[in-house]
């Protein structure tokens, strides 16, 4: 590792860095005014995800105005549905809408790769914009949970369609959690060629699942994806966040074998500390606290930064930005972990 190894890497490869490298989830978007002017000039929010030089200007733009040690790409789990060749689209102010999704026989690798080809050209547009220090992060959306949008055509929060699924038909279940795993492998190598310095899978709705669900349907596919990546584009360290799993955690990083764990804000501390001596921990500030801001804000982030700073720790959100956050909050949070953290 050279002196400019991004901090955010030395903690994924297990060092103790301080200060603590941040990033936020979903840093970029409609929290920041011009993103929001940016997002005008695109017809749909797919269509801004599939133009390079709108992706790399939004990406680019949290970086601008805040110390983030980190940039995820700006793009989303569903260009993977989307690429496969179900119709996915955005209602405004509702969410993502797909066709609901009954046979996985009808998904296609044709074409795949040329239509995720304006995310790898953004990831390598990013690096290119970006000095050493600060490193590119892509990602993509876990089997599971991207298996909940392609079945219930939308989000919700149990998940319930997805679940009766799996439990009716478990085999054709097993049959799309294959070529969804397949297809994450793909996808992260695709970034990691085009400069991505690390990736994270996001299990969003690991919290839908019993423990045998999460062992079948996250945790496997998950560790298959891992010695996937690993075994075409080893040293680059992955990220998990299996969200809400709960007393899942622990059996999450160890089947797994993630470099790093992101934690939602409801994992304790005594819990964040017994998986640091396992894996790299990343969080897991409550998003509520960060849009309220004030001295419960600063007390929250001391909490956090005093538990974990002893051991590889990124600092993050308990899950993605909320819109309404004032942007002088994260200005306040960055401040705050650097002094916690030095
Ligand atoms: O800054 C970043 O974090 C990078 C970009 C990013 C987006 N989505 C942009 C986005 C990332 C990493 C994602 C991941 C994503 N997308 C997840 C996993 C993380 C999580 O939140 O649990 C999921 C489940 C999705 C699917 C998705 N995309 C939903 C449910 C929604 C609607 C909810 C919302 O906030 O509107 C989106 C839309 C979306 N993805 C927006 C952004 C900036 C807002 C749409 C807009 O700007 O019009």
């Amino acid at each position: 590792m050279t002196n400019d190894t991004p901090s955010l890497i030395r903690a994924l490869n297990g060092e103790t860095v301080r200060p603590a490298p941040v990033w936020f989830m979903r840093q970029a978007g409609r929290y920041l005014p011009e993103y929001r002017e940016l997002r005008k000039q695109a017809p749909s929010f797919l269509d801004f995800c599939y133009n390079v030089d709108m992706a790399v200007e939004a990406t680019l733009q949290p970086m601008r105005r805040f110390a983030f040690d980190a940039s995820i790409i700006f793009s989303d789990i569903l260009v993977l549905p989307h690429a496969l060749g179900q119709d996915v689209w955005f209602v405004e102010g509702e969410g993502p809408r797909l066709t609901p999704l009954t046979d996985p026989s009808g998904l296609s690798f044709k074409g795949f790769d040329a239509h995720l080809a304006p995310v790898y050209a953004a990831v390598s547009g990013l690096r290119a914009a970006l000095p050493a220090e600060k490193a590119v992060l892509g990602f993509c959306g876990a089997p599971w949970t991207l298996a909940t949008y392609m079945i219930a055509g939308k989000g919700g929060a149990e998940q319930w369609p997805a679940r009766t699924f799996a439990a009716r038909e478990p085999e054709t279940f097993d049959a799309l959690i294959n070529i969804l795993t397949e297809a994450c492998i793909r996808h992260l190598i695709g970034q990691i060629r085009a400069g991505a310095d690390a990736v994270q899978i996001f299990d969003s709705w690991a919290s839908a699942l019993d423990e045998n669900g999460l062992e079948r349907w996250s945790i496997k596919p998950i560790h298959r994806i891992v010695e996937g990546v690993r075994a075409q584009e080893p040293g680059v360290p992955i990220l998990g966040f299996p969200r809400g799993a709960g007393h899942g955690y622990l059996p999450f990083v160890r089947g797994t074998g993630v470099d790093g764990v992101s934690l939602d804000w409801t994992v304790t501390m005594a819990a964040a500390k017994e998986l640091q001596r396992e894996t790299c921990v990343q969080g897991n500030l409550d998003p509520a606290r960060l849009k309220e801001g004030g001295t419960q804000l600063d007390d929250a982030v001391r909490h956090i930064c005093e538990h974990l700073r002893d051991g590889p720790f990124i600092f993050n959100l308990g899950h993605g930005i909320n819109l309404a956050t004032p942007p002088a909050h994260v200005t306040q949070v960055i401040e705050g972990l650097k002094t916690h953290t030095a």
